[in-house]
């Protein structure tokens, strides 16, 4: 792929989400971009749709564009104007519809380039920067960090994972936990398993200083 568009990409989401603190900022596209890069190259994917599908990826979002959510209109807009082919405009949009994590309404891509993808998406909400990327999202969502009373719900679909009061802990049993499994490349589960259990560790010390244990 053309390195220029690449780097246009790149100069355009910077742009689109530089007012943007709740998680998903510049930063999350870019490192989802690389690491779906990192994935595709050993699961022999087709770089320069997991590239563009990866960079575009949040630029609909529902929550920072609603009004161009349905249509892909901001990424629509970029590919035409870089004179992408109609069909890999297509495949793009598709991997972009399908790539969100939406509870038990989530979808597995049909193709290894959605694969390398999602998975990188997912990737960028566990491990270290998951747990950071949580608390920021709790914080700005005036979420309380945690609160024994209130247990984490299992099984949600997609209304009920945006729309439901919990804590910032029960995310890491209503979603977080759940992620390694739901991965779909062997590069990427293997790179889960230790952000996984770095995770762990890490919900572990905070519960037990939270009793005055540690
Ligand atoms: P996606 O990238 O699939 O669109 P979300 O918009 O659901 O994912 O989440 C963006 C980031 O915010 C992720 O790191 C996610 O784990 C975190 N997040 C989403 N919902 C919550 C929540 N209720 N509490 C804490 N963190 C959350
Ligand atoms: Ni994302």
């Amino acid at each position: 792929m053309d390195k220029e568009i690449i780097n246009n990409a790149v100069a355009f989401v910077r742009n689109t989400f530089k007012d943007d603190h709740s998680g998903h900022d510049y930063f999350h596209t870019l490192r989802v971009y690389k690491m779906s890069t990192r994935i595709a190259e050993q699961e022999n994917a087709n770089l320069a749709v997991v590239q563009l599908a990866a960079l575009l990826h949040d630029v609909d979002d529902i929550k920072l564009s609603p009004e161009t959510h349905a249509n892909k209109g901001r990424a629509n807009a970029f590919l035409r104007k870089h004179n992408i082919s109609e069909t890999m405009i297509k495949t793009i949009c598709n991997i972009i519809d399908e790539v969100s994590y939406k509870g038990t309404d989530s979808i597995t891509p049909k193709t290894i380039e959605g694969m390398c993808v999602q998975d990188a998406d997912r990737l960028d909400a566990i491990g270290a920067i998951g747990i950071a990327r949580a608390f920021a999202y709790g914080g700005s969502h005036n979420r309380i960090m945690h609160d024994p009373e209130i247990k984490p719900t299992e099984n949600m679909n997609e209304d009920e994972y945006r729309n439901h009061i919990s804590t910032t802990v029960n995310h890491f049993y209503e979603k977080l936990f759940r992620l390694r499994d739901l991965m779909s490349t062997a590069t990427a589960k293997k790179i889960a398993e230790q952000r996984e259990q770095y995770m762990k560790h890490f919900i572990s010390e905070f519960l037990d200083e939270w009793d005055g244990i540690q």
